[in-house]
């Protein structure tokens, strides 16, 4: 069993993910974190972002136990990894990875930008999260502040404009919802709400 979830930044598709992969049991991997911890190893090294050779030889030694979540999620490497992310080449050795994952058993929820249109084509059941750039940046926002980082709502709102702007047009695996992924859209709901909402969708599809 396949769960593709696809949505734009801070959409709150990660948390759903991991508690929907709770849920059913089956295993969760964040693809954005594969192009963060590219991203942020051609940093580390000081590396040009567009060197796409030396950025698939990072992604084909990369071990996916190894990501730390934590260390990834910095600003910084967010935006570098939507820079790397344009890379056709990359793209094609990270979805080989990210497949890879999906073929073990019992299954997997995967989320990113591009799971039901590139990556698992084939999923049980597909969800596009999305909610409107001000719940997004009020949430991100929140977030930060929760963490005693320094926030400032107006910035993080251009930030993930800029950032939906990038990955929506980019012309390689653009994020985009698929025909048939089911759209819900949390930007009225809270994370109990809308975890309710996917637990149905999902439950629905799967004893179909
Ligand atoms: O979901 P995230 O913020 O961790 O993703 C970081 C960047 O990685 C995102 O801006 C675009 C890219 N990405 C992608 O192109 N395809 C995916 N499946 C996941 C992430």
């Amino acid at each position: 069993m396949i769960v593709a979830i696809d949505g734009p930044a801070a959409s709150g598709k990660g948390t759903l993910a991991r508690r929907l992969a709770d849920h059913f049991g089956l295993r969760h991997l964040d693809t954005g974190l594969t192009y963060r911890a590219v991203a942020a190893a051609l940093l580390a090294q000081g590396l040009p972002l567009g060197d796409e050779a030396v950025a698939i030889e990072i992604a084909r030694n990369l071990d996916l136990a190894q990501m730390d979540k934590s260390v990834l999620s910095a600003h910084e490497i967010g935006e570098a990894a939507s820079r790397i992310a344009v890379l056709g080449g990359l793209r094609e050795e990270l979805v080989r990875l990210q497949r890879s994952f999906g073929d073990l058993p019992p299954g997997a929820v995967l989320d990113g930008r591009d799971i039901g249109t590139v990556v698992c084509p084939d999923a049980t059941v597909k969800l596009f999260v999305t909610a409107s750039p001000e719940a997004r940046a009020r949430r991100r926002t929140d977030e930060m502040l929760s963490k005693g980082q320094e926030a400032n709502y107006a910035s993080v709102l251009e930030d993930l404009k800029r950032r939906d702007e990038r990955d929506s047009k980019r012309t390689v695996a653009p994020m985009k919802q698929a025909d048939d992924a089911v759209l819900l859209d949390t930007t009225e709901m809270d994370i109990e709400t809308a975890f309710q909402a996917a637990v149905d969708i999902i439950s629905r599809a799967k004893d179909t």
